[in-house]
């Protein structure tokens, strides 16, 4: 038999451990993982010098954005931005022109990105106007379900807590998850409302009305709801203290909760708004340093499972309108996650298998994705290559992504993805990508 490729002199990372190892690859799956003398024989050898080999990073959180909000990125830059940042798979957020929130409507953004996307993309739904209609965007493959609470944007009455319950008992039986961001709107909107009342135009307001309380109210209300429902509710995006306690009670008293964190909110501080501005403003914002070092704190002990981009790319205009009120939230992250991680690896804030259990173990199994996660034979063949030693500037004009700025602007990095294969194919070689659109699948839920 003659396989697809072997990928020689791997340094990679199963059971967490490294083994040096050569990795066959057939028809998209890991053919065989061993010694270079009991590899089969291939149609093509890609010697890959000792770099280091993990499995593909799984980014539960992002916006591609696309159909009506493609001039801020589309399936094929956002997937490439993706690939570039070392990242080969990718769960969509349903906050789309058209709202992703009907089968139809899923059906039709699925079909666009199949032709699109270079890496793998699988799809949230937001909850349907009609409960019934949950059953049916499940049978078409979603993934799992957003309840975005800052803001009413899926069909679902956000401030009914009664039709909140029905709903993720519907979710419940058909064994989906779902994904919240919390901040409580009644709060939110309040405070906004004030500020605005007296004329306050300024960052220091935004923080103000995404207050701390503004994240814990919303988990606890969730936390309330989900007493009577054993839902799996992931909490997207955690940036406060009060926040994070509060999912933790959840997490002890035994509810199914689990959470992420992002880079922004691990890396940042309100310190950094003098030099980025409102480049770095996004939805929970970054916080004072005592969250950034609670969030930190979580991480080491095993409270976080999942980090995300939470990539949410705007174009630079929207980015730096005049009115605080009217700035577009969101960083754009695909790209940078990874090596901005890979650099605290260097800094002995976290492991490589820290990095593999938040980015790609916890992500495919809590998103229940068959054949990722996990370097072993018959899985899928998705693999991030990184160069540990490469020392580098970010440099936000060369992204990918239509989004070519960043907070992170400039910053060294340390720790950098030189190849991405997804489904067995080189899709990012060098920072460049050699594959044609269309090389990820898009991955519906069976
Ligand atoms: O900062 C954010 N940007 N927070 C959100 O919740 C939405 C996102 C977006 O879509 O731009
Ligand atoms: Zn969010
Ligand atoms: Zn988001």
């Amino acid at each position: 038999m003659i396989v697809d490729s072997v990928l020689t002199n791997a340094k990679a990372y199963i059971s967490k451990e490294l083994v040096d190892c050569s990795l066959a690859v057939d028809n998209g799956k890991i053919f065989k993982i061993g010694k270079e003398a009991n590899m089969p024989k291939a149609s093509s050898k890609l010697d890959l010098k000792n770099l280091l080999v993990l499995p593909g990073l799984i980014d539960v959180h992002a916006h591609l954005r696309d159909e009506g909000k493609a001039y801020k990125e589309d399936f094929t830059s956002g997937t490439a931005a993706a690939a570039a940042g070392g990242v080969t798979t990718i769960l969509d957020m349903p906050n789309n022109e058209p709202v992703t929130m009907s089968a139809e409507a899923l059906r039709n953004r699925m079909e666009k990105a199949e032709k699109k996307v270079l890496v793998n993309v699988g799809f949230y739904s937001e909850f349907p106007k009609n409960v019934k209609e949950i059953a049916n965007i499940v049978k078409e493959g979603a993934l799992g379900f957003k309840l975005f609470m800052a803001e009413q944007i899926g069909g679902l009455n956000i401030e009914d807590d009664n039709a909140i319950l029905e709903a993720f008992k519907i979710v419940s039986k058909l064994k989906a998850s779902v994904a919240v961001h919390a901040e409580d709107r009644t709060m939110l909107k309040e405070a906004e409302q004030k500020l605005k009342r007296a004329s306050r135009n300024d960052i220091e307001a935004f923080l103000e009305a995404h207050s701390e309380n503004v994240e814990a109210q919303a988990v606890k209300r969730i936390l309330n709801i989900i007493t009577q429902t054993n839902t799996h509710v992931h909490f997207c995006h955690m940036s406060t203290q009060n926040g994070l306690e509060a999912v933790i009670s959840g997490k002890k008293s035994g509810l199914s909760v689990t959470c992420e964190t992002t880079p922004h909110h691990l890396l940042l501080s309100t310190e950094d708004f003098g030099r980025a501005g409102t480049l770095a403003l996004t939805m929970p914002p970054i916080r004072q340093k005592r969250h950034v070092s609670a969030l930190w704190d979580a991480i080491k002990n095993g409270w976080v499972d999942i980090i995300a981009s939470d990539h949410a790319p705007h174009t630079l205009e929207e980015k730096k309108a005049k009115n605080i009120w009217n700035v577009k939230v969101g960083i754009p992250n695909l790209e940078i996650m990874l090596p901005l991680l890979l650099t605290e690896v260097k800094r002995g804030r976290l492991s490589i298998g820290d990095i593999t259990t938040l980015m790609v173990e916890n992500p495919a199994r809590l998103f229940k994705l068959e054949g990722k996660g996990f370097l072993k034979e018959g899985n899928d063949a998705d693999l991030t290559v990184i160069d540990l030693n490469s020392k580098y500037k970010i440099d936000a004009s060369e992204f990918h992504s239509k989004a070519k700025y960043s907070p992170f602007d400039r910053q060294i990095v340390e720790g950098k993805p030189v190849k991405t294969l997804v489904n067995g194919k080189l899709v990012m070689d060098n920072g460049e990508i050699v594959s044609k659109t269309g090389s990820g699948k898009v991955i519906r839920r069976k």
